[in-house]
């Protein structure tokens, strides 16, 4: 197994709010990583410092080998980083075809006319084919969720970041974006995934770290982590 991302003892502070104490963990390639934790553990700030939003107090992240943390977010982009956010950011009064374009032209340095080839297969592996000239703002909520995944990939990632992906879905749209996150796998990617539902940690993931404290405090199969008494504290503890 090869390893594509490693993170050593990553911490970071706001004022005298220490969030992230100590937190080390190895993505391989190919992998889908879940990773779980209470409200306010610290998922999001980690996101944000992978993908160079935030610049962390401590620490070193080296992605296929090169240190990453003093490179911008386009850089990080342009090396092969995606993200989703939390709440979805998609642009609400293009359509979603316009989004992808935007998101590859942005993502790859890709003329638009060379974006244009490559948006239709992103929004079949998403679902949204049919839908691509609805205005995001009019999409439901599993199809915004389905978009913002799509404008991820458009910037052709080699890791996807997923903050929350399935949050507030029924459990039957929650399989199709299980679907949909095997699929970006199956095309090489490899998945940082961050979410509260069970389902998709024990059905989507091949392994899972749950983040408290401040720490990644346990990691490994997910039905080991999700059953483990370290998860169960956490949940109690919260
Ligand atoms: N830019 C910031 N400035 C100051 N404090 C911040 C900033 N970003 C996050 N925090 C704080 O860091 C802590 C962790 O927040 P974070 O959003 O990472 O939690 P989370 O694990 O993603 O929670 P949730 O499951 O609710 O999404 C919180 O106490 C939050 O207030
Ligand atoms: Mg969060």
């Amino acid at each position: 197994m090869n390893t594509i991302l490693e993170v050593r003892d990553l911490g970071i502070s706001f004022g005298s709010n220490q969030v992230l104490k100590s937190v080390s963990f190895d993505l391989y390639e190919n992998e889908i990583l879940g990773v779980i934790g209470p409200n306010g553990a610290g998922k999001t700030v980690m996101l944000n410092i992978l993908s160079g939003i935030l610049k962390p107090g401590k620490g070193s992240v080296s992605f296929m080998g090169r240190d990453i943390l003093p490179m911008s977010i386009v850089e990080r982009t342009r090396l092969g980083f995606g993200r989703t956010f939390q709440i979805p950011r998609s642009f609400e009064n293009m359509t979603a075809y316009e989004n992808g374009l935007i998101g590859s032209v942005y993502g790859t340095g890709a003329t638009e006319r060379a974006a244009s080839l490559k948006v239709p297969a992103i929004l079949e592996m998403i679902g949204l084919s049919d839908r691509k000239g609805v205005f995001a703002g009019k999409l439901g909520l599993i199809d915004r969720k389905r978009l913002e995944i799509g404008v991820a990939l458009a910037s052709n990632p080699k890791l996807l970041l997923l903050d929350e992906v399935a949050g507030g879905l029924t459990e039957s749209e929650v399989s199709d974006i299980l679907g949909i996150v095997r699929g970006i796998k199956e095309a090489g990617v490899s998945v940082i995934w961050i979410e509260h539902v069970l389902q998709t940690m024990l059905e989507g993931t091949d392994r899972v770290m749950l983040l408290a404290e401040g720490r990644d405090v346990v990691c490994g199969p997910p039905e080991a982590v999700m059953s483990s008494k370290e998860v169960e504290t956490a949940y109690l503890g919260a």
